[in-house]
């Protein structure tokens, strides 16, 4: 079994695909009820069905010690706080099987604030009657937008971001759980063979075993 956590709209065949949301319980358990409502145009057309697994990745996961050969997170890991992010990686490696393979993909936070830093820092070497606060778009965004982004209740749980992650406190937070191996990776190089399936685009990739 391999699980696709925080699949969002990604559900790719093979793999076990799981979201906390409240449309992707709807449309997993009441499937007719959400047909009712998109007709009446009063919800959008969703990508959950009845073969998505509802299951809240803040509570302890519903599946055996032991019992998963792979798990991923894409875009998922920074939608909690630091220590729900721990608790969430402690149960990947509690289902993992010995070897098994968790790969995360999170936004890469040095490469967000090096935009802000490199920007600046063009900015402070020119003549001060130049100087604008073009840089502090990077402050905006992250401020205004990555960080607040409320959620819409029959969507997904909402896009805000309540932490960030470089790759070395990932590595270093995977290591601390438990997981060997822990390292980089660039996008689809895995020990998981139809990664391509859930891995749709590059950012900050980290891989380890159990
Ligand atoms: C940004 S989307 C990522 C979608 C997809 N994995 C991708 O790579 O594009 C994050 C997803 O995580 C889900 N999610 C957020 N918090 C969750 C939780 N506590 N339990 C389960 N799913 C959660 C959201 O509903 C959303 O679909």
């Amino acid at each position: 079994m391999k699980l696709n956590l925080g699949c969002g709209p990604v559900q790719p065949e093979g793999w076990v695909n799981v979201d906390g949301s409240n449309r992707a319980w709807l449309a997993s358990r009441l499937p007719w009820i959400d047909r009712i409502c998109v007709s009446c145009k009063l919800f959008a057309p969703t990508d959950f069905n009845p073969s998505t697994v509802w299951a809240n990745l803040l509570k302890r996961f519903p599946w055996d010690d032991r019992s998963v050969q792979a798990v991923y997170l894409g875009e998922i890991l920074e939608h909690f706080t630091r220590e729900e992010g721990e608790g969430l990686l402690r149960e990947c490696h509690r289902v993992l099987e010995l070897g098994g393979v968790i790969r995360v993909r999170v936004p890469d936070d040095a490469a967000f604030w090096g935009n802000y830093v490199r920007e600046y820092e063009a900015t402070r070497r020119l003549p001060r009657t130049q100087w604008s606060s073009d840089h502090t778009r990077w402050t905006r965004m992250h401020f205004q937008e990555v960080c607040t982004t409320r959620p819409k209740p029959w969507r997904s749980m909402g896009h805000y971001h309540k932490f960030g992650y470089d790759d070395v406190s990932l590595i270093l937070l995977l290591e601390k759980i438990g997981f060997r191996e822990v390292d980089r990776r660039r996008l689809h190089e895995s020990r998981i063979d139809d990664i391509q399936a859930v891995e749709n685009r590059y950012d900050l990739i980290v891989e380890g075993i159990a």
